[in-house]
């Protein structure tokens, strides 16, 4: 089996390729990347020279290279992770979202429809169900929930679900989406909320919460979801949608406290900054879909994924110092300098 998978450069689509490469030794991973910002290639050092790894260096975007790619693999499989994938990011700058996580989409499904496959899988997330209110804490997202998206970020990724769903409707193109909610876990990028406070918290810089830090997520250790994925691509029905969470509420202000406490810092690094625009109060998936139909459950409890987390990036400093001491100081003084 030949897998091409995109985005593997980044956060989840790297951990996703060690997980494939050690549960399934027997089949080749071919990553395609652009290498943004958000892609490290010294992330995929580690196997770089496995016998069954590629990796290629692409814009999905690209039809002419995704077309060749397509025609030297022969792929079986894609499971597509590539996308701009920072909230904050989309507020100022929407015209790549749409471009990447749409028209990216776009292209990849139409090599898919010429040169044939027997799964694509769309990497999507929750937030393409919009907010749920924090006194409602009786409700969850269901794979029928209708889509209410609020950023551009997660319109992109909604407008993307359609136009899958839509090639399985019109072109008979076997696919499958999966809603994960927010992963964490080694290899980061530090512009999101638990790295960036682990690394604010470890050089004493202030830890800065967007408004009150009410806001609630329901955290995946990022290994949990790779295995969802790979359980999907082997046993997932065609044209279905998947929920992925494990019933893991936590509200931002608690988390940054934790993150305090594990490093022996003082909690008067916590400092409230601006609210995000459109900010959305209340992720919490139901996943009795998947837990049901495939049997997955989360294996990490939050407690030790966070300590897991935090421990990684004690012991791999060069990773995120040579990304923090480059142009995302630049970022980090645009988003965070007069907030
Ligand atoms: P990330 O930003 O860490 O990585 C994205 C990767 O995609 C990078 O390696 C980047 O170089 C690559 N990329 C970007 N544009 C590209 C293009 N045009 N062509 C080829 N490669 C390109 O993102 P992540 O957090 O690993 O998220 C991966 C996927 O999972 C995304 O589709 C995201 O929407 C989804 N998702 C993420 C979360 C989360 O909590 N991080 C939760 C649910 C779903
Ligand atoms: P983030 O990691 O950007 O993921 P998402 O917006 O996709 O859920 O943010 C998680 C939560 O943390 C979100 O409610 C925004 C908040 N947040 C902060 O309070 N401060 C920060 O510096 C960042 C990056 C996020």
């Amino acid at each position: 089996m030949t897998i091409i998978v995109t985005g593997g450069a980044g956060f989840i689509g790297s951990n996703f390729i060690f997980y494939m490469l050690k549960n399934h030794p027997k089949d080749r991973i071919v990553c395609l990347d652009k290498l943004t910002y958000a892609g490290n290639l010294s992330t995929l050092a580690p196997v770089m020279e496995h016998p069954n790894f590629r990796f290629v260096k692409a814009d999905i975007c690209d039809r002419e290279a995704v077309c060749r790619l397509f025609e030297e693999e022969h792929p079986d499989m894609v499971v597509n992770f590539a996308a701009e994938s920072h909230v904050d990011r989309s507020i100022e700058n929407p015209g790549i979202f749409l471009q990447t996580n749409i028209m990216g989409t776009a292209v990849l499904m139409d090599a898919c429809r010429s040169y044939g496959i027997i799964r694509y899988h769309q990497v999507s997330t929750d937030e393409v169900y919009g907010d749920l209110p924090l006194d409602r804490p009786d409700l969850f997202f269901t794979e029928e929930t209708p889509l209410h998206t609020s950023s551009p970020y997660s319109s992109s990724k909604a407008a993307a679900d359609l136009l899958v769903l839509s090639y399985q409707r019109t072109y008979g193109l076997p696919v499958t989406i999966s809603r994960c909610s927010n992963n964490y876990g080694p290899y980061h990028f530090p512009e999101k909320l638990i790295p960036l406070m682990i690394i604010n918290c470890l050089k004493e810089k202030p830890m800065p919460v967007y408004g009150e830090g009410l806001n609630v997520r329901d955290w995946l250790y990022v290994e949990d979801h790779c295995r969802a994925i790979d359980l999907i691509l082997h046993h997932g029905r065609e044209g279905e949608v998947y929920n992925i969470g494990g019933h893991n509420e936590m509200r931002n202000i608690d988390i940054v406290r934790l993150i305090c406490k594990e490093l022996g810092k003082p909690e008067s690094l916590i400092t409230h900054v601006a609210d995000r625009k459109g900010h959305d109060m209340r992720y919490a998936i139901n996943p009795e879909k998947i837990s049901g139909e495939l049997g997955w459950v989360p294996e990490t409890k939050f407690a030790d994924g966070l300590r897991k987390t935090i421990h990684w990036y004690l012991d791999h400093r060069e990773w995120w110092e040579e990304i923090v001491s480059g142009a995302y100081q630049e970022y980090y003084e645009t988003m965070y300098g007069n907030r």
